[in-house]
């Protein structure tokens, strides 16, 4: 369950970075959003936003969840051992699955936390939903760093997640051992 709910939410946010990373600056501000334009719902602000902003809002707010999601999932992770792989994987299918599993823990952590260390080298700081959590301070130096550093993560992580469904889907369809069933209710 924790797996599925961190997987959708960290896909939505690569959708989300790279779709707000395409709005233009300064543009007017506004009190309705209709969500990615689609016309499906219009979001109503208390206080009036350029898109770009609230879009940067939302994703720093989303962002900061994961990372409070992930840790509850690591937590859980070192608190139980799942069940051993399957006997009929060779032993270097193991040590690649495992190495794979091991890179995604680390880049869960460093994608939200290159992310939040962005936001607070920014002038903004972070409002998770409206909630001040972080203040900014405002340091154009180490806010670059991280601004790269959060895309090099993403790279690194959209490509460990292309491997982690293509492995998942040759499992299931190809060697048919059932390995999508280990994910249980909390895993
Ligand atoms: C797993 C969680 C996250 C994912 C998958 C994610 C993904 C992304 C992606 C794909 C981009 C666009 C990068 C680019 O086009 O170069 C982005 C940008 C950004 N993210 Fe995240 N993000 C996550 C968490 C966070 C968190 C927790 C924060 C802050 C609290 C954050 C703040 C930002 C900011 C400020 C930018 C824009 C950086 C810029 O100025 O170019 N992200 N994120």
């Amino acid at each position: 369950m924790l797996h599925w709910l961190i997987a959708i939410v960290i896909l939505f946010l690569f959708a989300l970075g790279w779709y707000m990373n395409e709005l233009p600056r300064g543009s007017g501000k506004v009190t309705d959003i209709d969500l990615f334009d689609l016309g499906i719902y219009t979001f109503h602000l208390t206080e009036a936003a350029t898109p770009r902003t609230f879009y940067f809002n939302l994703h720093k707010s989303i962002g900061f969840t994961v990372l409070l999601l992930v840790a509850l999932r690591l937590y859980w992770r070192l608190m139980h051992r799942p069940p051993a792989l399957p006997a009929s994987m060779k032993r270097w299918e193991k040590v690649v699955a495992h190495g794979t599993h091991h890179l995604l823990y680390l880049m869960m952590v460093l994608m939200p936390l290159t992310g939040l260390l962005t936001t607070l080298y920014s002038k903004y700081g972070l409002h998770w939903f409206s909630v001040p959590v972080l203040p900014g301070l405002d340091n154009p130096g180490w806010r670059d760093f991280f601004v790269d550093a959060h895309g090099f993560s993403a790279s690194i992580l959209i490509v460990l997640i292309g491997l982690h469904i293509a492995a998942a889907l040759k499992h299931q369809f190809i060697d048919k051992d059932n390995t999508l069933k280990r994910m249980s209710f909390f895993d």
